[in-house]
């Protein structure tokens, strides 16, 4: 930015700290604006504002910036409702209001398809929206004993920095968990080997909650009868896992039933293990699964093929309305969850395989063996390419790509339109993960 369009009486960009009206957010949550040609990120700026910051760490290409004062706030800035904000990483858009927050992520959207080969959709979905509050069902939390700061410390990552932040409180949690962050300080704090115990997970059914405690050192029986107690005492199921996922085991009590959650419009019921994947904000996923399932529209005679089912969220759903579904899944322990839970609903028209997508062999194995007429993918970040690529001759004639990664479902896009031949119908986001920079989306193609 020329020092010429800073306003009367405010100084310029060689004074410190310097002035920079902001351009835009980037995919982290910070202003960015040109100061003198040269890109600069403004942690907690906004897009319009003209903001005053001192020059953190100036590099070659661009320089980073901590925000000293907001000279003019853009009217969509809100006063963050948590006190961690600026300091936990678990959100980077709380001083945005939720409407403004949805706009700038369709903004990603919108850049990262024009950056990998210029891909516009002829269409716009309307964003998908829910609570903005309470939404996180599935946590991981990292605990620390750190005597310097007081003790046991339960919380994500600081911004930028491998600290945890103290946690007393959380908005985005769901309130099952967050009011227990006092409790389980408490609960830790008496651990004889707390130091040996970095991580508990959280996980939310419709109507129960876990609580995994990792630990690298086998538990003392005081322990284990505090966490015990601590699951009677506040209905929470307790499991611990020594080792890797797999390790999982229950404590309190010791044969709980699986965690459900619903999705009333089709009646079912996905039933799920602790530490299985399922999607963070339960309001959003029941809104998209609907939505994924409108968009492919499966007729009774259509076969469809789910990419990276986990545990049947859309696989079950679409097998209501479809002649045959086959969900697709790399991870044994999903896979077993998934035929279980085509079972326990009732549902006998779905098949699932473990097969790792990402490997050519296995993918090109099974797409030999595929037969359908339709498709919905929902890969991890890494995206879909490895499997499009290795897609048969004659595709899907509908195509649904949920996304939680712009960048490889725009790469992903790129090549499905310019090398496939196919149209992107429509795209649009879902605020799955609202106040963090998380952009969620769903996408449609059809033959050219
Ligand atoms: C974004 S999750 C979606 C899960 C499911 N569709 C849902 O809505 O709950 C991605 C899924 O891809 C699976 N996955 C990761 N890598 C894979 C691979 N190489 N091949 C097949 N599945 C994989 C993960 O285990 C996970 O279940």
């Amino acid at each position: 930015m020329s020092r010429k369009r800073f306003p009367k009486g405010v100084s310029g960009p060689e004074s410190d700290p310097r002035l920079a009206r902001i351009d835009a957010l980037n995919d982290d949550g910070r202003g960015v604006a040109r100061v003198d040609g040269k890109v600069t990120f403004i942690d907690g700026a906004l897009p319009g504002e003209l903001v005053r910051y001192r020059v953190l760490k100036g590099k070659r290409n661009f320089d980073q910036g901590d925000l000293v004062e907001v000279v003019e706030a853009s009217p969509h800035r809100v006063a963050p409702a948590c006190e961690y904000f600026g300091v936990c990483g678990g959100c980077s858009l709380q001083h945005l209001d939720a409407a403004a927050q949805i706009v700038e992520k369709e903004q990603v959207l919108r850049d990262k398809l024009r950056q990998f080969g210029g891909v516009e959709p002829e269409g716009w979905l309307p964003p998908l929206t829910g609570p903005v509050w309470g939404y996180r069902r599935s946590a991981r939390l990292g605990v620390r004993n750190v005597p310097k700061k007081g003790g046991i410390i339960i919380g994500f990552r600081e911004r930028r920095s491998s600290y945890l932040t103290p946690l007393r409180n959380c908005h985005t949690l769901d309130s099952r968990v967050a009011r227990l962050l006092p409790a389980l300080i408490e609960l830790i704090s008496g651990i004889s080997r707390n130091d040996r115990l970095p991580q508990i997970e959280a996980a939310c059914g419709d109507d129960e909650m876990a609580l995994v405690f990792r630990h690298l050192e086998p538990l003392m029986p005081d322990d284990l009868a505090r966490l015990a107690a601590f699951g009677r005492d506040h209905g929470v199921r307790v499991y611990l896992q020594p080792k890797g996922p797999e390790s999982v085991t229950p404590l309190e009590p010791a044969d709980p039933s699986p965690l459900v959650y619903r999705l009333p419009e089709f009646d079912i019921a996905i039933h799920f293990q602790p530490a299985d994947f399922i999607q963070v904000n339960a309001g959003i996923n029941r809104r998209m699964v609907a939505q994924a399932i409108d968009l492919l529209d499966p007729q009774p005679d259509e076969r469809v093929v789910d990419l990276f089912c986990g545990l049947g969220n859309f696989t079950l759903p679409l097998a209501r309305r479809a002649a045959r579904v086959t969900g697709v899944e790399a991870e044994r322990r999903l896979v077993l969850g998934a035929r279980d839970n085509a079972a326990r609903n009732g549902i006998a028209n779905a098949e699932f395989r473990q097969v790792d997508l990402y490997d050519e062999a296995q993918a090109r194995d099974f797409w030999a063996s595929a037969s359908f007429d339709k498709l919905l993918i929902d890969p991890p970040r890494s995206g879909a390419m490895e499997v499009l690529k290795l897609l048969p001759e004659t595709g899907p004639r509908r195509l649904v790509y949920v996304s939680c990664n712009p960048a490889t479902l725009a790469r992903d896009c790129e090549y499905l339109v310019n090398s496939l031949g196919y149209r992107l119908v429509r795209i649009g986001v879902m605020d799955m993960f609202p106040h963090t920079n998380h952009v969620e989306s769903i996408a449609v193609f059809e033959p050219a």
